[in-house]
């Protein structure tokens, strides 16, 4: 049976949980494929409100399972605090799997991203200092800690040692701090281990038994495709891949078993961190539409910047997740405005393009052309319905649709 990807075609926030949720339903497992918890999928129904970090949005139904895949960072306090509040919520936390390949965000990681961000000045990428950079940074440097050494150990100190001495050599000599215990993080490890250990599985197997045996997997997407770390707005993104081809990657499973990949976006654009921002209103719109949508950050409690849907961007992340369909959420937010605009172009040095560019200086410079669409001044909120919505809101969503397919 297939896989289904769902996927930001924004930078983040733009409602996945929610969407992953609500189709969990319909599904066996619920896979979350890169990322760490500098994600933040609140999740609302009928128990309440959840915010999920690390543990898959869809666990709150009775029947889904959920896998940490390999392509995540994890911050075991993090994922134990998650599962902790889920047990007390009445939540049977037994159905989450986490890969063995995952790599762990360890406490020299998140010390280490708070230091570089104050070290990079007014060039700060405005990270969520949780560590998921220096984890990554580990991974591909061929030194990180994975998920399965935790239970071994035998190997445990002497691979640690060899690391925090380096660690250790950058924290003092580099960023003039105190160096990190030993000490302290082995008696972390050992007490990870532990708990960790009945969850801890080769996921990528368990994936291809569940492909198999005709189970259906939801595969998550964290961040958006312009936080995607070649795709996005480099180097104003986040360290891990977050289009649909890494959600195999991620996952341990062959592109052609995705059958089906959903971008979500919102019905305007946010940004939380710093980076280019081509369609941003920093001015009353901005504030209009970052407070009626509450646009501030589930990690960070950061104010989001708001601006204008910018077709451009989305067009981007359809071509690179391959994306088959989109979810537009949160045009409620658009009720009150007399006048919507959409990005459908940029101008760069005189010409128009209608493409986003890849480097940074040009990133900045462009500057949004805009179709400019009426309102519909009427409340939509709770409409559920096609039919039910304005005649200008329909015209709205469908200029949108026609755009891209
Ligand atoms: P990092 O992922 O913490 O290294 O942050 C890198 C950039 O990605 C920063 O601009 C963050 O604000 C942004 N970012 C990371 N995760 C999310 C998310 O889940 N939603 C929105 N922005 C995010």
């Amino acid at each position: 049976m297939p896989a289904y990807a769902v996927i930001g075609g924004q930078w983040g926030d733009e409602g996945k949980g929610k969407v992953i949720d609500y189709l969990a339903g319909n599904v066996d497992y619920v896979v979350r494929y890169a990322g760490g918890n500098n994600a933040g999928h609140p999740v609302v129904n009928e128990q309440g409100t959840f915010q999920l970090h690390l543990v898959p949005s869809g666990i709150c139904w009775p029947d889904v399972r959920g896998i940490i895949g390999n392509g995540v960072v994890v911050n075991p306090d993090v994922l134990r605090g998650e599962l902790d509040m889920l047990s007390d919520r009445g939540i049977d936390t037994a159905r989450l799997y986490v890969s063995e390949r995952a790599h762990v965000i360890m406490p020299y990681h998140i010390l280490l991203d708070n230091l570089e961000e104050e070290a990079r000045g007014s060039g700060a990428i405005g990270t969520t200092g949780q560590g998921v950079g220096p984890a990554y940074m580990d991974k591909t440097g061929r030194m990180g800690i994975r998920i399965g050494d935790l239970l071994d150990s035998s190997t445990l100190e002497s691979k640690l040692k060899r690391t925090l001495e380096f660690k250790n050599a950058l924290i003092t000599k580099i960023y003039n701090k105190n160096p990190l215990s030993m000490e302290d993080i082995l008696g972390k490890w050992r007490e990870w281990g532990q708990w960790l250990r009945p969850h801890v599985q080769s996921t990528e197997k368990l994936i291809q038994d569940i492909l198999a045996g005709n189970q259906r997997i939801l595969l998550e997407g964290a961040q958006g495709t312009l936080l995607d770390l070649d795709h996005g707005s480099y180097p104003y993104v986040t360290s891990s891949n977050t289009i649909a081809s890494a959600a195999a990657t991620g996952s341990g499973q062959g592109v052609k078993s995705i059958n089906y990949v959903l971008g979500i976006t919102k019905a305007y654009t946010t940004r939380v961190g710093e980076g280019p921002f081509p369609s941003e209103q920093d001015n009353d719109v901005g504030n209009e539409l970052g407070e009626k949508g509450h646009e501030f950050g589930t990690v960070t409690g950061r104010k989001r910047r708001c601006g204008w849907f910018d077709a451009v961007l989305v067009r981007h992340a359809i071509e690179v997740s391959g994306i088959d369909g989109m979810a537009l959420t949160k045009l409620d937010v658009l009720d009150g405005f007399e006048k919507i605009n959409i990005c459908t172009a940029y101008e760069l040095d005189g010409k128009k393009i209608d493409y986003f560019p890849s480097a940074l200086q040009d990133q900045k410079k462009v500057k949004p052309i805009y179709k400019r669409l009426d309102g519909w001044l009427q409340n939509t909120k709770g409409i559920r319905r096609w039919k039910d919505l304005p005649p200008n809101a329909k015209k709205y969503v469908n200029f949108i649709k026609k755009y891209f397919f």
